[in-house]
């Protein structure tokens, strides 16, 4: 048994290394905390010390909580980056602050411009609607262009939307609703078409997976985007295995993007190596394609010059740096961005929600039971050990995912603000705190669920079929 453990911990990478110690912290205290029996708990603590001794064999360091293994922190441009820095990619996530990233310091380095209280009242005044909580609470954070969208809105041109999922699971949590959420606002006061990439296509090239499943996950992942309330004579939405194959003016966009990056430019921006797929390296131009109107000739009449405008999480951004630098290179405007923040796992702000862990979210397909036993056992909080310290000295709201999902999910900012100062205060405990959030959740998963119901294979169809939307271009 600790044989094979050991050889199993030597193919680990230092950081998945340092992940599994972290995982096996979090059991015992789990196991300690729900007075297990006590050989469970002896037997939980073996394995971390054994999981510690591999990571300190491994890295030459000993473990610490919330800091990950120094050497192998890298930023997506391959430079070492400085300790206290995060890590943010499109496949990785990691800071040691309990806070969570710190995007004001993201937006310095990826070069892109916030989101000022001048920009919402611009967006307030060309759309003449109150701005969606995200824009209110900085949860879309940051942006690229998005001024000429508006000089370009005013001044009566259109714009199109572009988002998209990469399809890896049947198993989708209440993160990823969150630019989806945003879209179908933006979509709804702006009055624009919108094209969603589903990225099967991906997902097959970097999971285990086959083209099948991943294609049937794309269907699948295609109703719960469709169920948050998209206007079907408005929006496309196409899988990549699917549209790519009967779309010339898409594929030629896809060979445009190719031959003005090099392997050693996408090396640097997405840290691939020599031994991955070429796949692999090729795809960002995927992802890059639909950011040109030329792709979709029957949404804009073949028109090339329709500007895109993409809502995503600050993680997508190296894919749509690469396509602003090719853009003038072959003729095309530069997309503008909105960027949001990442979604914290119900274990707290530092880790990374993973859709293959149930308890590290809400799932959309929780029950209300599942969802009040999530919140009340898994989520992080900011409280304090006892009753008495809580009211003494307050919660802490910068660390509590309680709050934190509050911030995302319940609209009222008077009643949110209510909530910050009482448990700031210490007059509302923990678990009262995570009994509004349960209360905000169930009605919120049971009504998407209602909605999701209704939509049958025939309206996913019709969502997916290349087709003229409600626009004349
Ligand atoms: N790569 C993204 C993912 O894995 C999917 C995606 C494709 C996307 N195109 C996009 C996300 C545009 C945001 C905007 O989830």
């Amino acid at each position: 048994m600790a044989d094979s453990l050991n050889c199993d911990l030597k193919s680990l990478s230092p950081l998945q290394l340092f992940e599994r110690v972290t995982e096996q912290g979090e059991k015992v205290r789990a196991l300690k905390a729900g007075k297990a029996p006590k050989d469970e708990i002896d037997a939980a603590v073996r394995m971390l010390l054994s999981l510690k001794l591999s990571y300190k064999t491994t890295t030459g360091q000993d473990y610490q909580a919330g800091l990950p293994p120094k050497d192998l922190v890298l930023i997506n441009n391959g430079t070492t980056k400085e300790e206290d820095e995060d890590l943010v990619d499109p496949w990785n996530v990691q800071t040691s602050n309990a806070k969570g990233v710190d995007y004001d310091k993201l937006i310095v380095r990826f070069g892109s411009s916030k989101i000022d209280t001048d920009l919402i009242n611009r967006i307030e005044r060309a759309t003449g609607q109150k701005p969606h909580h995200f824009l209110r609470r900085g949860i879309f954070f940051s942006h690229r262009d998005m001024d000429q969208i508006l000089d370009a809105y005013e001044n009566k041109k259109s714009f199109y939307l572009y988002t998209g999922r990469g399809p890896s699971s049947q198993a989708m949590h209440v993160g990823h609703l969150i630019p989806f959420m945003f879209t179908k606002w933006l979509q709804e006061v702006f009055d624009v078409p919108l094209v969603i990439q589903l990225t099967d296509d991906e997902k097959y090239l970097w999971k285990d997976m086959t083209v099948e499943k991943a294609y049937e996950y794309a269907k699948e992942n295609a109703k719960d985007i469709i169920a948050c309330g998209f206007d079907i004579n408005k929006t496309f939405i196409f899988s990549d295995l699917d549209y790519l194959g009967t779309s010339p003016g898409f594929y030629k966009n896809i060979v445009k993007v190719q031959k003005h990056v090099t392997f050693n430019q996408v090396k640097g921006i997405f840290g691939f190596t020599d031994s991955d797929c070429i796949g692999k390296i090729s795809f960002p131009a995927i992802q890059a394609a639909p950011s040109f109107s030329s792709s979709f000739p029957q949404i804009f009449n073949g028109k090339e010059n329709i500007q895109c405008l993409i809502p995503c999480a600050i993680d997508q951004d190296p894919y749509f740096r690469m396509t602003r630098d090719v853009a003038p290179r072959i003729g095309q405007p530069k997309p503008a961005l909105l960027h949001s923040v990442f979604f914290p796992a119900l274990q707290g702000a530092q880790t990374k929600m993973s859709a293959s862990d149930p308890n590290s979210s809400i799932f959309l397909t929780d029950t209300p039971k599942q969802i009040k036993t999530k919140i009340n056992k898994h989520a992080f909080s900011g409280g304090r050990d006892t009753i008495e310290e809580h009211r003494k000295y307050g919660g802490n709201c910068d660390v509590d995912v309680s709050f934190m999902y509050l911030t995302f999910f319940l609209e009222d900012d008077d009643r949110l603000e209510q909530l910050k100062q009482a448990y700031t205060s210490g007059e509302l405990l923990t678990g009262e705190l995570k009994k509004v959030l349960i209360e905000t959740m169930q009605p919120l998963i049971a009504a998407h669920q209602e909605r999701r119901k209704q939509v049958t294979d025939e309206v996913v169809k019709q969502f997916m079929t290349p087709r003229k939307l409600a626009f004349e271009f």
